[in-house]
This record gives structure tokens, sequence and C-alpha cells, in this order.
């Protein structure tokens, strides 16, 4: 049943490979036979003996250092189980070679510099044989990519020292050569790289490696329409396109050239065998993903990296609390649920008796009451004049009326005339800000919300407005 074998003349319309499921034992064997053939043969000199060749592949990481633990079904991936994962193939498969067509990292809060700085060594545990950039990659500029040392390939970017435009791999006889397209409008241009628009020169280089009896693979952000559209594929034997949202796409053929797909923001990871005949050409494939939840295990080797992040994320949040204590101390809009309890008795019943009042404790619990990626969902106007920390602002702990009906102190204080904030708000939109995809990928507001239900919509919601 877990036979996924295929022939390049078979793909089309098979299914039922790349299901999640549990690693299989991979091989990385020269098939005896072959040497056998390539011995005899010798003199004619082929560049490529058949072969067989594991690959690993990851494509965007999108800033993923772990999973936040939310839900039970988002909780997959992050770098420690990666590295586990890793240690495990290796140690089952030592010659794998393992890309990533980058996006590790994002720049959108200023958490994220420190965060990506851990990424980027998190990432050398993963020990990649190639990583492409991708524009994101390039946020903080291509010198914060200099701290450490990985093997960054953009084949069109030009004066970034530790950027190579390509890299080769050997496997005993093998060499497969990793290339990467960085579309150019995603791109952080600066004043000391020089971008190319031109797919010219890579088609041309590819070609060469080709004829060279080079193994290549190409990694993009494009899709498979948009690679084409620039790229002759007749030189490519692996293309890895742009990443599915989470979920690995299905290998496919397309004449010679392999198409993966890998998954974003790091929750699975994918091996797939490869049968080379001997002229070099892909015959054969086994593909698998690999889901990484929690029962996957930490690598006991990253404990130290981890201990560390955790401890710089603090040492910043409590650094920056004396310049929020100050902030808030002006004025902070928020009232916190207490104040709303005289004269608004059974929402407060409600609340209270929900999860909603506990969400300050499910970070406690899980060590991560100071992280303040974290606090900006499980506590009251974070980084907004809201919530400090427990000590100064413990009544604007857990998600509160004020998370979902917006600060309302001027509602109080105007005994209840001045409408709350997010007055006519639609409840999709108030839940959303929190239930997203990401955290809680199960949401169903029909379901979710006689959970903790009052006002006027105290009835199980029926019908859901579509404003
Ligand atoms: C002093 C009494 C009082 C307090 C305290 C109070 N409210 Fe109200 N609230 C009212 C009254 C009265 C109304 C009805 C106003 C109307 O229907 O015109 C109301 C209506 C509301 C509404 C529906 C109308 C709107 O503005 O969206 C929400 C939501 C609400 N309150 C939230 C809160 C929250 C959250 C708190 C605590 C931070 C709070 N209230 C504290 C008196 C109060
Ligand atoms: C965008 C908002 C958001 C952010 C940011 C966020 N969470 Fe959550 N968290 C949620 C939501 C929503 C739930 C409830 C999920 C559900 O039940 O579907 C939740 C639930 C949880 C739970 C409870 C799970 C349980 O079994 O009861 C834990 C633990 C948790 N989050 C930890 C974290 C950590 C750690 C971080 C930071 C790395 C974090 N959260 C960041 C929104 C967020
Ligand atoms: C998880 C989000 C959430 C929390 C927490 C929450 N509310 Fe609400 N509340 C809503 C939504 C959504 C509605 C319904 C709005 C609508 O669609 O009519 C509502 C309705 C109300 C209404 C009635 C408004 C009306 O016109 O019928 C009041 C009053 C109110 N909430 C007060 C509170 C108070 C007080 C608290 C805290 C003790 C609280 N809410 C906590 C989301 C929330
Ligand atoms: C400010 C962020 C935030 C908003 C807004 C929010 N939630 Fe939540 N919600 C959470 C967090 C965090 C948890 C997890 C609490 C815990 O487990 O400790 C949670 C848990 C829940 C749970 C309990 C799930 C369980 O496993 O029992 C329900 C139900 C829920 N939310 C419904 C809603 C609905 C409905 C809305 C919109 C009307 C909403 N939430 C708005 C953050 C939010």
């Amino acid at each position: 049943m877990f036979d996924c074998i295929r022939d390049i003349e078979r793909t089309s319309g098979d299914v039922g490979c790349g299901k999640q499921r549990e690693p299989q034992r991979p091989r990385f064997a020269f098939i005896a036979h072959a040497l056998l053939l390539c011995g005899l043969f010798g003199l004619l000199s082929t560049p490529l003996h058949a072969a067989q060749l594991t690959l690993v592949y990851t494509g965007n990481l999108d800033g993923e250092l772990e999973p936040c633990g939310c839900s039970a079904g988002g909780d997959l991936g992050g770098i420690k189980r990666q590295v586990h994962m890793l240690d495990r193939l290796r140690a089952k498969t030592p010659d794998l070679i393992a890309l990533s067509t980058g996006g590790l990292i994002i720049s959108e809060m200023p958490q994220d510099r420190l965060k990506s700085a851990f990424i980027l060594s998190g990432a050398s545990a993963l020990g990649f044989d190639a990583i492409g950039v991708q524009g994101r990659d390039l946020g903080f500029g291509a010198a914060f990519l200099k701290d450490v040392e990985l093997p960054w390939v953009a084949s069109n970017l030009h004066g970034v020292a530790h950027v190579a435009t390509e890299r080769i791999i050997t496997r005993g006889a093998l060499r497969l050569a990793f290339l990467q397209w960085l579309a150019p409008d995603t791109a952080a241009a600066s004043a000391e790289t020089t971008l190319d628009a031109d797919s010219k020169p890579l088609a041309q280089r590819l070609h060469t490696l080709k004829q060279q009896g080079v193994l290549t693979a190409v990694g993009t952000t494009l899709t498979l329409e948009q690679t084409r559209a620039i790229l002759p594929l007749n030189d490519i034997d692996i293309l890895l396109i742009k990443s599915k949202y989470e979920v690995y796409g299905e290998p496919q053929k397309v004449a010679n050239t392999l198409v993966l797909q890998p998954g974003s923001r790091g929750m699975r990871l994918a091996q797939i065998l490869l049968t080379l005949d001997e002229h070099g050409a892909i015959t054969k494939w086994q593909h698998e993903v690999i889901p990484l939840p929690k029962e996957i295990g930490d690598a006991p080797r990253m404990e130290k990296w981890y201990a560390d992040y955790n401890e710089r994320v603090k040492a910043d949040y409590q650094a920056r609390v004396e310049l929020r204590k100050k902030l808030t101390e002006r004025a902070s809009p928020y009232a916190g649920a207490k104040v709303c309890k005289d004269c608004h008795a059974q929402e407060y019943a409600v609340w209270e008796a929900s999860k909603h009042a506990h969400a300050f404790e499910a970070l406690e619990t899980v060590n991560k009451a100071f992280d303040p990626e974290c606090l900006a969902c499980h506590t009251v106007g974070f980084e907004n004049d809201g919530f400090v920390d427990s000590a100064m602002t413990k009544h604007l702990q857990h998600v509160q009326c004020e998370n979902c009906h917006g600060a309302a102190k001027a509602h109080v204080a105007s005994n209840g005339k001045a409408r709350t904030q997010h007055h006519g708000w639609s409840r999709t939109q108030v839940c959303a800000q929190c239930h997203n995809q990401k955290r809680s990928p199960d949401f169903d507001l029909e379901k979710r919300w006689p959970q903790v239900a009052h006002g006027k919509l105290r009835e199980p919601l029926k019908i859901q407005s579509n404003q």
C-alpha cells in the first residue's frame, strides 16, 4: 500500500503517493548491477552511473522557528523537530542530499530580527547542502545572512560574497548542481548587490552543466507556468517551484523534468528516492511527505539553542517593559473585564466560564508568558497601551471582553453611552483577529460561537450574518 514507485510513463493520474505518513526506510545505494555494467562499458565513459539518490527537500520556513502549539491541527514543524527528523533520516541514509528553496526568515515585526538570527543558526544544524535565497531572506539586507555560514544560492544575484551562484553537491560518481532563480520583483535590491532580471545566463549555465553530465536542480518562488515562461525545462532535471501553502504538492513529471512542490512554514519534510538510468535521467521515484507533529520529539542537541533563544526573547521583553510602562501610565484605553461586570453580569459570567478567561495560563504552561509574539493574542492590548507585564497589568491578562469589543474605558466612563471601539464589527471579523488559519486551523464560527455566546445572541447562532 506504500508502494508509490512509478515510471515516468505512468505518472499522470496516478494517485496515492505523498500522503502524510511515517517515513519508510530510505536507501542510498548505487545499484551493484549498474556498477558492474559501468565497469564493463567503462570505455564508453558515460558521465553517470545508474544510481539511486535520496533527496530531502523543504520550501519556505516563513519565520516559523517553532509551532505555537495553539491547536493540535497546526502543531507541526519547527526547527527542533526538523533537526531531529533529519538526524534520523541521515542515520539511515548518510548520503542523502538536503535542499531548501529558502524563505527561511521574515522581517515584519521588531522581534523578527532576533528570531531570524536564531533561525539561521538553527538552519545550520539542519546541514542543508544548498539553500536558495528568496526575496524575504534579504529583508534585513544581504549582510544579515553573513553571520551564520549557510550554503546560500541565488544564481542571478551578484556581489554577495556568501551567496553562491550555484552549489555542486557530489555523492560518489554523482554530481548534482543546485541553482536558484530569485524573482527580480520580489527581491530587496540594494546598492552593493545586483540582481539579474535576464534568465538567459542561467539557462546557458544549466545547458553547460547538463552537457557535463551533472544532474540539475533549480529552486524558485515562481509557479510552474511562470518558470516555463522564462526558462526552458529541457536542461532542468528537478524543478522546485513556489511552495504550496503548508501541504506539499504531488511530484509530477513535465517532459523530462521532475517538478517538486514543497509545502510552506516548515510543517513537513519530504523525502524522494530517485532512480537514475545510466544516462543520468530520472526513471522512477518514490516520494513521501513527513509531517512533524509533537510525537517526533525535539533534537536533544537543539536544547541549548532553544534555551538561548528564549533567554534572549525574555531579556528583550523585560528591557522594553520599562518603556511600555511609561506609555501605559500615560493613558491606557483599556478597563479590564472586572469593570464590565457591574453592568454586564450575565456576559461576565459567560466569559469567566470560557477558555478565553484562562488564555494567559496557557502561555505559562508552555513557558512562553514573556514572548511578545504570543502575548499579542493571549492578553489585552499588548504593544497597544494595554498589557505590559503581570506585575503591572495583571487585570489585562487573558483574552477578555476588550479583545473582541475593543478598548472600552470611554464606554465605561460614559455609563455605556459611548459605543465600544469595535461596535459594528461582524463576528467573523472579531474572531479572525486570533482564530486564523495559522493558530486555529479548524475554527468553525457556527460551532465555536455557542461556547462563548452572550448578548442578544446568547442562543446558539443559526444563520451567520454575512456582514
Ligand atoms: C456603568 C455601566 C456599564 C459598564 C461598567 C459597562 N457597560 Fe457596556 N453597556 C452599558 C449600557 C447601558 C449599554 C447599552 C447601551 C445601549 O444599548 O445604548 C452597554 C452596551 C454595551 C455593548 C453593546 C453596545 C456597543 O457599544 O457595542 C457592549 C459590547 C458593551 N457594553 C461592552 C462593555 C464592556 C466590554 C465593558 C467593560 C470594559 C462594559 N461594557 C462596561 C453599560 C455599561
Ligand atoms: C494570532 C493569535 C495568536 C498568537 C500570536 C498566538 N496564539 Fe496561542 N492561541 C490562539 C488561539 C486562537 C488559540 C485557540 C486555538 C483553538 O482552540 O483553535 C490558542 C491556543 C493556545 C494554546 C492552548 C492550546 C490548548 O490546548 O488549550 C497554547 C498553549 C498557545 N496558544 C500557545 C501559544 C504560544 C506559545 C504562542 C507564541 C509562540 C501563541 N500561542 C501565539 C491564538 C494565538
Ligand atoms: C470572544 C469575543 C468576545 C468576548 C471575549 C466578549 N464578547 Fe461580548 N460579544 C461578542 C460578540 C461577537 C457579540 C455579538 C455581536 C453581534 O453580532 O451582535 C457580543 C455581544 C455583546 C453584548 C451585546 C451587544 C448587543 O447589542 O447585543 C454585550 C453587552 C457584550 N458582548 C459584552 C461583553 C462583556 C462585558 C464581555 C466580557 C465580560 C464580553 N462581551 C466578552 C464577542 C465577545
Ligand atoms: C484576542 C484573541 C482571540 C479572539 C479575538 C478570539 N479568541 Fe477564542 N481563543 C483565543 C485563545 C488564545 C484561546 C485559547 C485559550 C486557552 O485554551 O487557554 C481561545 C479559545 C477559544 C475557544 C475554546 C476552544 C476550546 O478548545 O475549548 C472558543 C470556543 C473560542 N475561542 C471562540 C471564539 C470566538 C467564537 C471568537 C469570536 C467571537 C473568539 N474566540 C475570539 C483567542 C481569541
